[in-house]
């Protein structure tokens, strides 16, 4: 039965935020913070705060706020970044190759445990610490290791075959740049999505709008 089931995944898309800006006041030796400052902070409103937070409890008291270390501590706890889960990354090429070795995967709950690529010239290569496996050897490896995610940096071509052979595998988390979709094919699969390009494509329609009066800026 998951935890906090109901809460809308608008509201868990926040809480990263939240905990970045707390960690920064943490940084900062701010201890306590109100609703209120930490809106104006944040450009949200306290009421939108409140009610994010509400859907695990509240965390403030009247009166005196919030408590910045305890509420970093306690949405750390919501997101599970205390709990060291295992991923595994597929595709050694410029990004997964990028994101191998620049992501603080600890910081963020996670522990890279495996590489795999199924090209012979990438295999053996050193990133980060890990040999870059063959990946006909997936399944012993999620058989012995059991990691419990995946990201996915391989062609979209190659998406589907390689998430079929990964949810046998016992593996049914992804964090998928492949441009393959994922949560209409596997409909028991926890897909995270990252297109650089949409959020390129939405800067691109911000920059259309702020020049779309005509005026020399
Ligand atoms: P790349 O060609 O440099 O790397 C792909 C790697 O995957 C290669 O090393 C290749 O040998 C390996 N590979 C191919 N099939 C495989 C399989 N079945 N099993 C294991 N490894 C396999 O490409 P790049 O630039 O790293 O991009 C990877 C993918 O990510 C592409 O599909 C690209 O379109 C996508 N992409 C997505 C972004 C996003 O924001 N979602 C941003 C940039 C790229």
């Amino acid at each position: 039965m998951p935890k906090h089931e109901g809460v809308s995944l608008s509201v868990i898309k926040r809480l990263p935020r939240y905990y970045r800006f707390l960690g920064d006041l943490l940084e900062k030796g701010v201890t306590r913070i109100s609703s209120r400052e930490l809106a104006q902070l944040m450009r949200l409103t306290a009421s939108q705060i409140r009610q994010d937070l509400n859907c695990f409890g509240g965390f403030g008291q009247q009166g005196y706020g919030y408590n910045v270390a305890a509420l970093h501590k306690e949405i750390g706890n919501i997101l599970g970044l205390n709990n060291n889960y295992t991923i595994i990354l597929l595709g050694a090429g410029n990004l997964g190759r990028a994101i191998a070795k620049h992501m603080d995967f600890e910081a963020r709950g996670l522990h890279l445990i495996g590489i795999f690529d199924n090209n012979p010239t990438v295999v053996g290569q050193q990133i980060k610490g890990l040999t870059v496996a063959n990946s006909t050897y997936l399944e012993d490896f999620c058989r012995e290791r059991k990691p419990k995610a995946a990201i996915l940096c391989i062609p979209k071509e190659a998406a589907h075959e390689t998430v079929e052979r990964l949810m046998s595998a016992g593996v049914k988390c992804f964090w998928n740049f492949s441009h393959y979709d994922l949560s209409l094919a596997f409909e028991d699969a926890v897909v995270e999505n990252v297109h650089l390009g949409d959020s390129l494509m939405t800067l691109c329609y911000q920059i259309n709008e702020y020049y779309s009066d005509g005026e020399e800026k």
